[in-house]
């Protein structure tokens, strides 16, 4: 490292760092060391921060036991060290299957009419959440810094405090937050807000998400506003911040030169031949809006002829969720959208679709997206999708391919130089396919390289620093 990239360097660190251990909660912590495809952006995401910085990362092991543990297993890799508990199979289906994914994920994610409510479950979440804080609390120490993530933990924060732990504890939340009159429909939504006002600090992908959250506080649990994104509710000061979460930019860049060079890659460009290769890597989920994406492609091989055998779609759709009845639904839904298309149109030389139910590591999935002329991310509504920061992270310069982004992922709030689409627009979204295949080289990297000038201010590492500084100031602030 030259003199000037050290100073630089200096003058970058964060003002959290200093004096505090970094201890990050959520549901799902990543298999270290294990090579498997990632389920998720946010353990990809989180595993990024934390090998930054180090820390201690507690969360659910993933395993499911008859008669859990109360304290976690604890291992180390690196600076990072995991403290993680098994679940009893009443406890995850209540708490993960039952209320997480079928009350607060549809209705963070504005779909009413998929939310399935019960006490049980709702217990069950409750129940988990406490026993999450009880093993959590006795490996705190006074200075650290706690910050936990997602819904399927929100009631967290205010179970520490009842066991008295003080420091600051801050909240993001990866999924959107919805309008008031939305989040109203959860029968507890008023228990929701004051665990939510446990925190020092709550986060959001985006400026409508925080404001959706105040705008609820203020109207719904008669917060009042105290400036500087501080309200004072349920007896508590909270903040709110807006925090986009980012990529590791130079990495991802790096992965996917490297992986042009792969076996994968060969195997990828032979069977391509000539043709232009349009790549979609989500979830099987139904907020990913799939199904309008595949009616859209069909769209496309119906009204453009001269686009078949020019093209070709490759949908990587790893099974999430399988537990809950609506995945299943969704599941059998594209199964039959998918053989519509390819009986429809295909040729013996040509599948026009090539839809796959299994997961890639990330390295692989990099050289995927620079090989690919067109990156599809079209949900219904996303908290942020991280698919679309490293479908353009990974592009070749000299060559970048095109981002088809819904204007409904928050992604879109940052990058606005994506061609921007309403996936519930089909024709839309077919002329953007198009214009995708169609685009000339210099306007591609116009869009691409103003899209990377924002990937690189608003990284990983701004997210996490810009986070960790707001959660530490909340400190200074009570005196
Ligand atoms: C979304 C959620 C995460 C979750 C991930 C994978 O990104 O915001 O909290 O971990 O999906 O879902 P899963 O249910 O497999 O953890």
């Amino acid at each position: 490292m030259t003199a000037e990239a050290r100073v630089a360097e200096r003058s970058r660190e964060p003002i959290w760092g200093s004096a505090r251990r970094l201890v990050v909660v959520s549901n799902r912590v990543a298999a270290l060391g294990h090579r498997k495809p990632d389920s998720g952006g946010l353990a990809v995401a989180i595993h990024s921060a934390l090998s930054q910085s180090g820390g201690m990362w507690f969360g659910w092991s993933g395993e499911v036991t008859e008669t859990p543990a109360s304290s976690p297993k604890v291992r180390s890799e690196g600076r990072i060290s995991v403290a993680a508990l098994d679940l009893s199979p009443a406890d995850l289906s209540a708490y993960y299957v039952g209320f997480s994914n079928r009350a607060l994920w549809p209705i963070f994610h504005f779909r009413s009419s998929l939310v399935e409510f019960s006490r049980e479950n709702l217990d069950g979440y409750l129940r988990v959440n406490g026993i999450f804080a009880r093993a959590l609390a006795p490996l705190l120490r006074e200075e650290d810094l706690v910050w936990v993530h997602d819904y399927h933990l929100i009631p967290l924060g205010q179970e520490l405090r009842r066991l008295g732990r003080l420091q600051p504890i801050g909240f993001f939340l990866h999924t959107p937050f919805p309008p008031a009159e939305l989040f109203r429909v959860l029968p507890n939504h008023l228990d929701l807000a004051r665990a939510l006002c446990a925190y020092d600090l709550v986060g959001f992908q985006t400026a409508s998400d925080l404001h959706a959250f105040r705008d609820y506080l203020l109207r719904c649990a008669r917060a009042e506003d105290l400036g500087k994104g501080a309200l004072s509710a349920f007896g508590r000061v909270v903040r709110g911040g807006v925090f986009p979460i980012g990529i590791d930019v130079a990495t991802v860049a790096t992965q996917a030169a490297e992986a042009d060079d792969s076996r994968h890659m060969r195997r990828l460009r032979q069977s391509l031949r000539e043709r232009a290769l349009m790549i979609g890597v989500d979830r099987l989920d139904y907020s990913k809006g799939l199904l309008a994406r595949f009616e859209a492609y069909g769209h496309l091989l119906e009204a453009h002829r001269e686009t078949h055998d020019r093209i070709v779609f490759m949908q990587i759709a790893p099974p999430s969720r399988s537990e809950v009845p609506e995945y299943c639904a969704i599941r059998k839904s594209l199964e039959a959208a998918a053989g519509n298309i390819n009986g429809r149109y295909a040729e013996f030389d040509w599948t026009p679709l090539r839809y796959l139910n299994k997961g890639f590591n990330h390295r692989v999935l990099t050289g995927f997206f620079r090989a690919s002329r067109i990156g599809l991310v079209t949900p219904l509504r996303d908290g942020m999708n991280l698919v679309a920061k490293e479908y353009v992270a990974s592009q070749d310069p000299a060559d970048p391919g095109v981002l088809l982004l819904s204007s409904f992922a928050g992604a879109a709030h940052e990058l606005g130089e994506a061609v921007l689409v309403n996936p519930y627009d089909t024709e839309d979204m077919a002329e953007a396919m198009r214009l995708g295949l169609e685009m000339p080289l210099g306007e591609r990297r116009e869009r691409w390289s103003a899209m990377m000038r924002v990937l690189a201010k608003n990284d990983i590492a701004a997210w996490r620093d810009g986070f960790l500084d707001a959660l530490a100031a909340t400190a200074e602030n009570r005196g």
